[in-house]
């Protein structure tokens, strides 16, 4: 298995440009087999999850091009059940379950079960379908799902910690072509379901409230073929700007779109790091000390989760206390235990981490245990004085486009090694 060896120390400067987003192209590529019609996706970000959902559509019969950053769909004939083991070894895949019902009234795929940042339940993705008229049925790990038909229906997707993203692109997928009205209360208003809306609407969706917790899906019988610009990556954004900050860097970032993370912006501020806008370019600098400043993980419009562990290795470096509160996902602090091998001083308290921020980092051998984890072991390591070794950094490359030649052309000290 990889890893990357980072020589820290260096301040980030330069440009650097923000690719598409996972998050949303990888619901969008799962939209794409709701029409038979081809489909035209561009700013695609070349990720491994990216190759995966593209070999996940192939076994479900779609005719897959990808070159560059443009990937072109045509679902022309499909079956109710892709390859089992690439829908087993990525999340994001449960995605496929709502279009493959709307397009089929029919589909199995196999249960996302546990990963290290907490259970992902999807009990609200199977309330969601059951309420359109789906029957399901779990089976030797496996969700069987069929329908006769699908009738619209008023759900509620509320759950203990918010919405759910990913239950709302699937309920969403299935009302489009579903018969009659679903109104969608409490739904997820992250950017990539704004983005995913947006396609559907361009291949013939009706759906009102977009951006809203309450969204209105009107049901049609068929949809067509689409063009769609993917939204740049607002996690990997904030990644940047917290690496740059991290090492009292001067990074202008382009393609972004600030709106999208306007909490993280604000935190940023807080602490003591300067952010000048220019459309959708954005300067990062930081002229002064860091200061500390306590975050809460929430739904959007709040701080993402998946900025969590970026924001947390920044605040290891601002002296004095700040806590760090996850509300999203329970478990989802990995990575303190490694940040703390570089030198951090941090105590979890149930779902809070206190950082007693400041405290001289150095390099070390660390362990990524997820993607967003990862980002922050490699950002520590960025500002840390020595050498440290990022090991399985598979993770970073499932979320993260060529995140070593981006940071390499910001003049970091990176190098990939190759693991046996
Ligand atoms: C998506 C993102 C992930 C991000 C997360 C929260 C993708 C591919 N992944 O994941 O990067 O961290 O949103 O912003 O887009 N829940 C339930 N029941 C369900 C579904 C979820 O209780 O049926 C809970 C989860 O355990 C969690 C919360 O709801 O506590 C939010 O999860 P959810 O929004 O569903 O995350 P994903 O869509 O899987």
């Amino acid at each position: 298995m990889d890893s990357f060896i980072i020589k820290g120390g260096t301040p980030l400067r330069g440009d650097v440009t923000i690719s598409g987003s996972k998050n949303a192209v990888l619901p969008i590529m799962a939209a794409t087999l709701l029409t038979g019609e081809t489909c035209t996706l561009r700013r695609v970000p070349n990720l491994s999850d990216v190759a995966f959902m593209v070999r996940i559509l192939e076994s479900l019969g779609a005719e897959v091009a990808w070159s560059g950053d443009v990937v072109t769909v045509r679902a022309a004939r499909i079956k109710g059940f892709g390859d089992y083991d690439l829908i087993r070894k990525m999340r994001g895949s449960i995605c496929i379950l709502g279009p493959l019902l709307g397009r089929r009234r029919a589909a199995s795929v196999s249960l996302p079960g546990g990963c290290v940042i907490g259970t992902r339940p999807i009990d609200l993705h199977l309330k969601g379908l059951t309420a359109l008229g789906t029957r399901i049925q779990i089976e030797g790990g496996y969700i069987h799902a069929r329908a006769r038909k699908l009738t619209g229906n008023t759900i509620f997707l509320g759950g203990r910690a918010g919405p759910t993203v990913l239950g709302t692109a699937n309920i969403l997928m299935a009302a489009v072509l579903a018969d009659g009205v679903t109104i969608i209360e409490s739904a997820a208003c992250e950017p990539e379901v704004v983005d995913l809306c947006q396609f559907l609407v361009a291949m013939g969706a009706k759906i009102s409230g977009i951006g809203s917790p309450t969204l209105t899906v009107t049901g049609v019988p068929e949809l067509h073929g689409a063009d769609h610009e993917v939204i740049p990556d607002r996690i990997e954004a904030c990644t940047f700007l917290c690496a740059a900050a991290a090492t009292k860097g001067d990074v202008t970032l382009h393609g972004t779109r600030p709106e999208h993370f306007a909490a993280v912006l604000d935190k940023l501020r807080e602490a003591g790091v300067r952010i000048e806008r220019k459309g959708t370019t954005l300067r990062v600098t930081r002229p002064g000390r860091l200061k500390p400043a306590d975050v809460t993980t929430q739904p959007y419009a709040g701080f993402p989760t998946d900025v969590q562990a970026q924001f947390m290795a920044l605040m290891a470096l601002a002296p004095g206390i700040s806590v760090i509160t996850e509300r999203i996902f329970e478990s989802r602090f990995m990575h303190v235990a490694e940040l703390m091998r570089l030198g951090a001083d941090i105590a979890i308290e149930g779902p809070n981490a206190i950082v007693k921020g400041g405290r001289p980092m150095s390099g070390a051998p660390v362990m990524a245990s997820d993607l967003r984890a990862s980002a922050a072991l490699v950002i520590a390591g960025l500002a840390a004085r020595g050498t440290t070794q990022v090991h399985r950094i598979y993770h970073l490359d499932r979320g993260y486009e060529r995140m070593e030649d981006k940071l390499r052309q910001l003049g970091a000290r990176i190098e990939r090694a190759a693991g046996e």
